[in-house]
Order: C-alpha cells, then sequence, then structure tokens
C-alpha cells in the first residue's frame, strides 16, 4: 500500500502494518494486533489503513479499547468518528492551517478524555501546552469556513493530475482512480463531493531518478518544491523511502508498498490546473532527453 492513501492511520500497539491484501488477516489475527486492555501507552502508528476502519472500531470496541484515528491527510474526505473511531486527531499544520505557517495540533474525542489529558496533576498533555494559543486559534478560525473548498480544489487536481500520469503510461498511484484496489472502499466512506484526496504517488522506480524528477520539478519548471509536508497551497514533493518513512527499514518498505524511486505528491492549487500541468509536462520531457539521464 503507498502512502497516498495512508491518509486515514490508526494506531495500535503493533509496530507490522497490516497488510491489508492478506486473506488470512481475519478478526483473530487483527484482534491479536490489538492491545488487550485501553492504553495510551506507545501510540506507534501502526499504519492499518482505512480499509480496516470499521472492523477495528468494532473489534477493538469489543476489547475495550479506545480507536483513535490520525486524519491528518483527509480531513474533510473521510470523517472517522462516524466510521466509529472514538478519538480523531489532525496536525493542523497541514490542510487544515493550508499555510503551512502554523504549528498545531488537534485531538477531539470524548471531554472525559480530554480533561484526563489535560490534568494539571497526572494528564499526559500537562507539559505539553494543552492549550493553543488564542491568537493562533482566531487565525485558524478564519481558515476553517474555505477548508472545504480547499480540500475540493486539492482532490480535483490530484485526479486530473492522476488520471492524465496513468494516461502517459506513468505508474502513478491513487485511490481517485478507478482501478485502484481501494478505490471503492474509499468512495464508499467518504464524504460526497469532496474527492479523492489531494496526494498522489509516482513511482519513478529508482530513487535517482525520482531525485532527478522533482529536482526538474523544483528548479526547472517551478511545477513544485520539495519539501516532506502536506497540505499546502503549493504542490510538494519528497522521495518517501528517503524522506518521511526513511525510519522503515527495507522490509518494511516493501511491505507498505514504498518503493525507492516512489516520490509522493500533496498537490497544490496555486496558477491554473492547465500552467502546472504544462510544467509538470515540461519537466518530464526534459528528464527523457537523450543524455540527461542515461537509459530512460
Ligand atoms: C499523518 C501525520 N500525522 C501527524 C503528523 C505530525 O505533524 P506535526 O509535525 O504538525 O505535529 C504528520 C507530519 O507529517 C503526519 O504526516
Amino acid at each position: 500500500m503507498a502512502e497516498a492513501i495512508q491518509n486515514t492511520n490508526v494506531f495500535s500497539s503493533s509496530k507490522k502494518r497490516m497488510n491489508p491484501d492478506d486473506s488470512n488477516q481475519d478478526d483473530d489475527i487483527i484482534a491479536k494486533k490489538l492491545p488487550t486492555k485501553p492504553t495510551w501507552e506507545d501510540p506507534v502508528m501502526a499504519l492499518a489503513n482505512a480499509r480496516h476502519e470499521f472492523e477495528l472500531s468494532r473489534i477493538a470496541h469489543e476489547k475495550g479499547v479506545m480507536v483513535v484515528v490520525d486524519n491528518t491527510f483527509a480531513p474533510m474526505v473521510v470523517s472517522p468518528a462516524r466510521l466509529g473511531a472514538d478519538v480523531v486527531i489532525h496536525s493542523i499544520s497541514k490542510y487544515i492551517s493550508g499555510g503551512a505557517d502554523i504549528i498545531a495540533g488537534a485531538v477531539c474525542g470524548p471531554a472525559s478524555l480530554l480533561n484526563s489529558l489535560m490534568d494539571l496533576h497526572q494528564g499526559a498533555f500537562m507539559l505539553l501546552g494543552p492549550t493553543m494559543n488564542a491568537k493562533v486559534a482566531f487565525e485558524l478560525a478564519e481558515r476553517i469556513p474555505h477548508l472545504g473548498l480547499r480540500v475540493k480544489e486539492h482532490c480535483h487536481r490530484a485526479l486530473v493530475y492522476a488520471q492524465r500520469m496513468k494516461k502517459m503510461g506513468l505508474k502513478v498511484i491513487y485511490p481517485g482512480l478507478e482501478d485502484h484496489p481501494d478505490h471503492h472502499l474509499l468512495k464508499s466512506i467518504s464524504n460526497k463531493d469532496y474527492g479523492y484526496g489531494g496526494m498522489i504517488c509516482l513511482d519513478m522506480g529508482t530513487e535517482a531518478k525520482a531525485n532527478k524528477l522533482m529536482n526538474l520539478l523544483q528548479n526547472y519548471t517551478q511545477f513544485g518544491l520539495m519539501a516532506v509536508s502536506l497540505g499546502y497551497y503549493e504542490t510538494l514533493m519528497s522521495c518517501s523511502g528517503s524522506s518521511t518513512s526513511s525510519e522503515l527499514n527495507e522490509e518494511e518498505q516493501a511491505l507498505a508498498g514504498i518503493s525507492p524511486g516512489l516520490v509522493r505528491m500533496s498537490i497544490g492549487y496555486s496558477g491554473t490546473l492547465e500552467q502546472r500541468w504544462g510544467q509538470f509536462e515540461k519537466a518530464l520531457s526534459r528528464l527523457q532527453e537523450p543524455g540527461l539521464f542515461g537509459k530512460n
């Protein structure tokens, strides 16, 4: 599973990614991966993806375990609370801010839980500054009303680019494409009219080729910027295997579908769609020029 579809991550106590294509992964196996009692300790991102979200919630609740979903990649697109999650967290620094200028986060859940986290003497968040600066909160409140519009445009452009990249014969991974293994699942759990997320993965085969393409896209055609963040109005690109997911070993990366040449793109909406697409095409043609990159 590539990063493009990991837009809904679920915390559990397992460090192994659950393989959604593993037919042996029945309730028992999922249940064994869950902690046996409610716990906030060591909440390692298990990278279980949306395919299991209903199931995880059901099994977790049967065992009295709380389900926490990191929905940073898919605000508006997916509503984990409606799918059974008890707590939803967001890095607000991404899509919700939209400007890459605010460092903030949100924990959304039952007041009893949040109050316990913020408890002055015992709370896990006690030393982290759980209350947002009022000026930052005001600034964010001004951006929430157009979050939906922004997300729609991120998603629209991501879908158009993914379709065009596919048509060109590029290896593109995007859950909005009908032949993506989780396309129908995402369609069934997502909120109507927002689209399929703003993240695309493009597999360039090797890390060197991925870096060359990103260099051209940033410095030759100004299609986007190399950065490991996401949800900005400009397109951001990174080579996941050597950046955001570099803490995973080779085997874990392979299991996660993160090939060494995988370019993760957070599609932005500045400029016009056609202008930006022209910049993408120009960089790609340059990459394919004989001599620039040896054999293509
Ligand atoms: C899915 C997800 N959650 C949380 C974070 C952490 O964000 P922050 O650095 O704003 O705390 C990131 C950072 O990239 C992320 O990708």
